[in-house]
């Protein structure tokens, strides 16, 4: 029986839990963004990983190959790493590094991520989000059909579920309440792992998480644009009255929840991943700016002086919550890192890596990549 039809807590180990799998080859997409290079890098660190790995990522204005500079290098030499650039809705390259690299494990990351650029353009959402997705399912079952079977990994978001009021928790079994562009063409894709799932019997997992932070968020998600505006004595925009609540998770405690599950989860179980870490964005925001005026030495009253409230974002939900029980009571998950220490990790990185988010900021890191990686 499928997880998807039990109550999360219901769950027994015998229902969720599968021998471990120990994929060989492991294809990647999107691990040129945040969260997809926080796994590719986590995974070639890990000495009980061998898996080699093949990176498809599009590069889009996320994706950035800096990302990854000096964790790939040595794993690239030895054969253990090939970096594609290309588009997972094109389902013929997504079959043919599935054939040629013998790819027994998908792991899903590449996605259109941020709510408000969803709000001003929809349409790369739709495409990217569920027809890229679509296209990764079609090719793992056109290769099913010649008896190659590969295991996929969907990483999604808790903001499929919806907004909560002051109380209550997202579970595995919540229905589905999409509010934004972002969070509509995530749970279509959601929805299409289920379906090819129970109807062609592929085997999938799932994996809904609450907000990310830490080293290479792109600056326009919240913590990251906080910290340049800043370094840089910009305005600090906060949307509405500041008081929407998110669960904060930092990003390679994600990356290892991803590979638990993807190595010991019975295919059609889905995971909820958070960091039972609820902030409202003003409260976090103030303790962002304590963090920020004692690293780098700045005044915290002027640093508050910044704080400006804007208009709100259509639609923009009120509060997530994340009950992620199940991955800690059946996989053992836990977060290696509070919040408290992410934010001094995240900001100590920051501060050590202007030239990356200058870089990204103006837009200089494109220039390379287009010279270096002519668009197919
Ligand atoms: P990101 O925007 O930083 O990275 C997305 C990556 O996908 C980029 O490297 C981009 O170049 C690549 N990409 C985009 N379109 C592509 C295409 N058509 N073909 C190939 N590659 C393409 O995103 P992220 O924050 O790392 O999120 C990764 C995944 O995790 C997404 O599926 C997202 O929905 C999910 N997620 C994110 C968060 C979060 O807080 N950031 C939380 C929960 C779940
Ligand atoms: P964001 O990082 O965009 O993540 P998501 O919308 O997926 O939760 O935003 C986190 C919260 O911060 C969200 O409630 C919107 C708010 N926010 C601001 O107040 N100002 C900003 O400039 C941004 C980018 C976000």
């Amino acid at each position: 029986m499928s997880d998807v039809d039990t109550p999360a807590h219901a769950a027994t180990a015998q229902q969720v839990l599968a021998a471990p799998r120990a994929p060989r080859c492991l294809l990647v997409t999107g691990g040129a963004g945040f969260i997809g290079s926080s796994f590719v890098r986590t995974r070639l660190g890990d000495p009980a990983c061998a898996a080699r790995i093949v990176n498809l990522d599009l590069l889009t204005y996320a994706g950035n190959l800096e990302n990854l500079a000096g964790s790939v290098e040595e794993a690239e030499r030895a054969g253990r790493y090939t970096f594609v650039r290309g588009d997972i809705r094109d389902q013929a390259l997504v079959e043919r590094l599935i054939e040629q690299h013998g790819v027994d494990c998908v792991v899903h990351f590449a996605a259109e991520s941020h709510v408000d650029r969803s709000i001003h353009g929809p349409r790369d959402f739709i495409e990217t989000n569920v027809l890229g997705t679509f296209a990764i399912l079609e090719a793992i079952r056109s290769r099913r059909a010649t008896g190659h079977d590969v295991h996929l990994h969907h990483v999604s978001t808790d903001e499929v579920f919806g907004s909560l009021g002051a109380t209550g928790f997202f579970v595995e079994t919540t229905a589905y309440d999409p509010r934004s562009p972002y969070s509509a063409s995530k749970a279509a894709s959601d929805h299409l792992v289920r379906a090819y799932a129970h109807t062609y019997g592929l085997s999938t997992t799932l994996s809904n998480c609450s907000n990310n932070y830490g080293p290479y968020q792109f600056p326009e998600k919240l913590i990251p644009l906080m910290i340049a505006n800043c370094l840089e004595g910009k305005a600090l925009p906060v949307y509405g009255d500041g008081q929407n609540v998110r669960d904060w998770l930092y990003v390679d405690d994600h990356a290892e929840a991803v590979w638990l599950v993807v190595t010991r989860a019975a295919p059609g179980t889905s995971w909820n991943v958070g960091g039972r870490n609820e902030m409202k964005n003003l409260d976090l925001l103030h303790e962002l700016i304590a963090v920020v005026a004692r690293q780098a030495g700045k005044d915290p009253a002027a640093l508050h002086g910044l704080i400006t409230f804007v208009k709100d974002r259509p639609g923009h939900d009120r509060r997530y919550a994340i009950d992620c029980g199940k991955i800690e009571r059946l996989l053992g998950w836990a977060p290696r890192h509070d919040f408290a220490g992410g934010l001094e990790e995240t900001v100590r990185w920051t501060l050590a890596n202007r030239a990356w988010i200058d870089r990204v900021r103006s837009g200089a890191y494109r220039e390379w990549i287009d010279r270096n990686y002519a668009t197919r």
